[in-house]
């Protein structure tokens, strides 16, 4: 594939579908879940691989080797240079979950401190919460986002009047998501921060949903962490994603214990180690890094604003279509400011086994994959840019037939 061109129609979504060969089986839905690994990204993974194996761990050739790891500080810099942030505060985890779940314990937990999340985060984040209440005798604080009798997310004064309520200065942390993984609700991750530092609370941003559908400034979010993976939006390798640690962050935060850089005397010598450095022990894995560089840069040649565009105007389209669907209601707020491209439907008078059918004979029918989500009891939709308006009408056809059958 040419890097620098457009598809054979000089179309970028199209030459990002060429590279996706998945989408000619399946009309790929699931995003939020699993991006498709971009085909480039395997095949730059393998030959990291073989390089790394034949010509640099077997024969030893140190020059080689220093190049290598000088390719995977590079991604590095390039998940830096996407969420607006020094490489210095870009450490390497396995994933969003692992990222998220080191700020949480950077935090030196009292019995009685306490922490805030959202009532939309993730199901690992509610049992990071989960253990520290049974574990350390935490209290957990859950912030609604939207009001209880309501449900739909109608953007984001109620949650931030909520949060001006019941964020104390005994709570240590914030965790609040980004994008929210169960019906796309784009919550004010800047405006929480900004609140939550006025009380002397550090905040953790879940950036696993946002990062790869729209431009994300992590700086000016001023979280002190912002956790993300990139096998989602960013089609890249499951396995690797990124905690971001302000340099505000960082004063606190040294997960495994690690000596301070010293002075004559042997006492800290106050300067902040890299986030990479605190975070990356022993031996590490370069090809991912670099299948992660180079995912981040098929990302970055389109540009995340037009990727945003594209995104919303499939889902614009997606939504107006809902509304004529009969036995279907959309869970997700229409103001595309405060959601994003994710849009849970739900079945009228839906029950789990209802949904989990309507998901399975979208895919044994139509080869349409879509999922699940219990906490709604709906079905999510994760429209990515490399999707097409054709899919979205076989979409919307394929739940004319079925809402009424399940
Ligand atoms: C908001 C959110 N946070 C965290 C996760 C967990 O991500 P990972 O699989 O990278 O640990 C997900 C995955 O779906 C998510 O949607």
């Amino acid at each position: 594939m040419d890097s620098e061109q457009g598809g054979s129609d000089g179309c970028p979504f199209s030459q990002l579908r060429a590279d996706i060969p998945l989408a000619s089986q399946y009309i790929y839905l699931n995003s939020c879940t699993f991006g498709p690994v971009l085909q480039s990204v395997q095949r730059c993974m393998a030959e990291a691989l073989r390089e790394e194996n034949e010509e640099i761990i077997a024969i030893r050739v140190k020059e080689a080797g220093v190049r290598f790891y000088e390719r995977a500080e590079k991604a590095r810099q390039s998940v830096a240079d996407l969420l607006g942030v020094s490489a210095a505060n870009v450490a390497w985890v396995y994933n969003t979950t692992t990222a998220s779940r080191l700020a949480i314990m950077s935090v030196d937990w009292h019995a009685g401190d306490k922490l805030a999340v959202t009532d939309v985060e993730h199901l690992s984040t509610h049992r990071a919460a989960r253990g520290l209440a049974q574990g350390r005798g935490v209290e957990v604080t859950v912030i609604p986002t939207a009001e209880p009798l309501e449900g739909t997310y109608r953007g984001p004064t109620y949650f931030l009047e909520q949060l001006d309520k019941m964020l104390t200065t005994s709570h240590r942390l914030l965790v609040i998501s980004h994008v929210s993984n169960i019906d796309g609700r784009r919550l004010p991750v800047m405006e929480a921060t900004r609140l939550a530092r006025s009380r002397g609370v550090k905040t953790l941003v879940d950036g696993a949903q946002s990062v790869g559908m729209f431009g994300v400034n992590a700086k000016e979010i001023g979280a002190e962490f912002f956790s993300g993976s990139v096998h989602k939006w960013l089609m890249g390798p499951p396995g690797i994603g990124f905690l971001v640690v302000s340099d505000e962050g960082k004063k606190d935060y040294n997960p495994f214990s690690l000596p301070l850089p010293t002075r004559a005397g042997g006492r800290p010598d106050g300067s902040l180690m890299a986030a990479g450095a605190l975070n990356e022990l022993g031996t590490q894995n370069y090809a991912l890094r670099i299948g992660a560089g180079a995912c981040l840069k098929a990302v970055q040649r389109i540009g995340l604003n037009k990727i945003e565009e594209q995104c919303r105007s499939l889902t614009e389209r997606l939504r107006a279509g809902l509304l004529s669907v009969p036995g279907i209601r959309v869970a997700s707020t229409a103001m595309w400011e405060h959601s994003s491209s994710v849009t849970t439907v739900q079945l009228q008078d839906g029950t789990p086994e209802r949904c989990l059918q309507l998901v399975e004979r979208l895919l044994e029918e139509y080869r349409i994959v879509v999922k699940y989500r219990p906490e709604i009891c709906g079905v999510r939709i994760g429209v990515a840019a490399f999707n097409t308006a054709a899919e979205i009408e076989q979409l919307l056809t394929a739940l004319g037939h079925l809402a009424p059958q399940v």
